[in-house]
This record gives C-alpha cells, sequence and structure tokens, in this order.
C-alpha cells in the first residue's frame, strides 16, 4: 500500500478512571478501539498499526481483525511504549517499504469520521509535508498566573489540533531520528525539525475521550447512531 495508517492504543487512560486500559473500554458491545478502527478500515487499501498495550496485544489484533474483516492482511499489532512518542515510534517500525503516507491517529478519538482521514491524505497527496486537522477553538481563552487573568488571547488565531495527522513518510522518519525531546503531538515534533505543517478542517466527532463526561458523550453519540 501508499498509506499507512498508525493508531496509537497504547495509553492507560489514567483520567479516565476505567480498570482497564482506555483503548478497551465499551461503548456499547464494541470497545473504543474498534469503533476507531471501523473508521479507519473504511480507508481503501491503507496498511493498519495498531499499537497496544504491552501484554495486550492480542486484544488489540482481535478489534483489528473484526475491524479489517476480509482484509486482515494489511493489518498487524505491535506494543506500545511508556509515552505517546515512544508508541508512535514503534508503529513507525512496522511501516512496509512502500508505504509514501503515514497517518498517526489517536485510538481514543475513536469517533472520527472516515472522511477526515480523505482529507488528510489529499492534503498531502497534494503537496504538504505534514498536515493535521483542527477546529476552531470556542471557548474565550485567558492567561492565568496565580489564579490571576494576566492577559487575553486572540481567539481567532487559535486552532484545536486533532488526529489523524499525516505526513509524508520520509519527513516524519527523519523527524522521528532528529526528535530530541517530548512533544505533545506528532505535528510539533515535524515542525521542530524544519518543516511546515498545513491544516485542513477537523470534526467535532473527533473529540478525545479522556475523561468519564467524554466517555458519556461517545456512548450517547454510538446509541443515537445505532437506533
Ligand atoms: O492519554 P491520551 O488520550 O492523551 O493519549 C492519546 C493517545 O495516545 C491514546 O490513543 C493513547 O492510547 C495513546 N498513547 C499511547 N502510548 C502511551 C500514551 C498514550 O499509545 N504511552
Amino acid at each position: 500500500p501508499r498509506v499507512a495508517i498508525v493508531v496509537v492504543a497504547a495509553g492507560s487512560g489514567t483520567r479516565l478512571g476505567a480498570d482497564m486500559p482506555k483503548a478497551f473500554v465499551g461503548l456499547d458491545s464494541r470497545t473504543i478501539l474498534r469503533h476507531a478502527l471501523v473508521q479507519v478500515a473504511e480507508v481503501p487499501d491503507a496498511q493498519v498499526i495498531v499499537v497496544a498495550p504491552e501484554g495486550r496485544e492480542g486484544d488489540a489484533l482481535t478489534d483489528l481483525l473484526g475491524a479489517l474483516g476480509d482484509d486482515r492482511d494489511r493489518g498487524s499489532v505491535v506494543a506500545g511504549g511508556d509515552t505517546r512518542q515512544r508508541s508512535v515510534a514503534a508503529g513507525l517500525r512496522a511501516v512496509w517499504p512502500d508505504v509514501e503516507v503515514v497517518l498517526i491517529h489517536d485510538a481514543a478519538r475513536a469517533l472520527t469520521p472516515a472522511a477526515v482521514f480523505a482529507r488528510v491524505i489529499g492534503a498531502v497527496d497534494a503537496g504538504a509535508a505534514g498536515v493535521i486537522p483542527v477546529v476552531p477553538v470556542v471557548d474565550t481563552i485567558k492567561r492565568v498566573d496565580n489564579e490571576e487573568i494576566i492577559g487575553v488571547v486572540d481567539r481567532s488565531l487559535l486552532s484545536a489540533a486533532q488526529t489523524p495527522q499525516g505526513f509524508r513518510r520520509d519527513v516524519l522518519d527523519a523527524a522521528y531520528r532528529a526528535a530530541d525531546a517530548e512533544f505533545t503531538d506528532d505535528a510539533a515534533l515535524v515542525a521542530d525539525a524544519g518543516y511546515t505543517v498545513a491544516t485542513v478542517a477537523g470534526d467535532e466527532r473527533s473529540f478525545k475521550i479522556t475523561t468519564p463526561a467524554d466517555l458519556d458523550r461517545a456512548r450517547a453519540l454510538v446509541t443515537r447512531a445505532d437506533a
């Protein structure tokens, strides 16, 4: 395949307060990871790599095979690391030689529509070294220090970053080789290596399931979609 999608699912999900790694928490009869993979599987002819918590590779493989169906040969599972960046790096080592475009996606953004993946791939194909989906910031943002407001931030200049984040494969490999610090997303790591990262429209449904309230919201959306 020309495209690989690395789905990072190796986080513990401490903030969710579940008694299992976040990726395996159920939304309905299906896990967060399985929901994410259903959308990923819609991208035609892409290699799919799931980065699972150490020791949970078998559970991740069950979700992956369920989502890919007869297309199982394009899927694989690797074990993650103790930071997101290390988990991504582990996934990148499994990308097949012929792949030219790599997307990195958080399993925790389980309800990201397949159309977002298509937009990101389209922008890389059109020439971007890297591209991320963004949504406008709806809240008014304050700089706060010592519980006092110390400045305003012009909201019109702000965007919230989502995944999947897509990159030319050579760019992402080079940026990961050069990385000597922890970055909060792949776009920051690639920008630090000197590349320009573009944006496309994200989607409200791509919110990251982080807190119990996010889980409630995701469960409500899934239930409504079934009805
Ligand atoms: O914790 P948070 O939800 O922000 O993590 C974002 C994504 O990165 C999640 O899908 C999580 O599973 C993944 N992750 C990982 N390995 C880690 C930490 C997070 O794959 N060590």
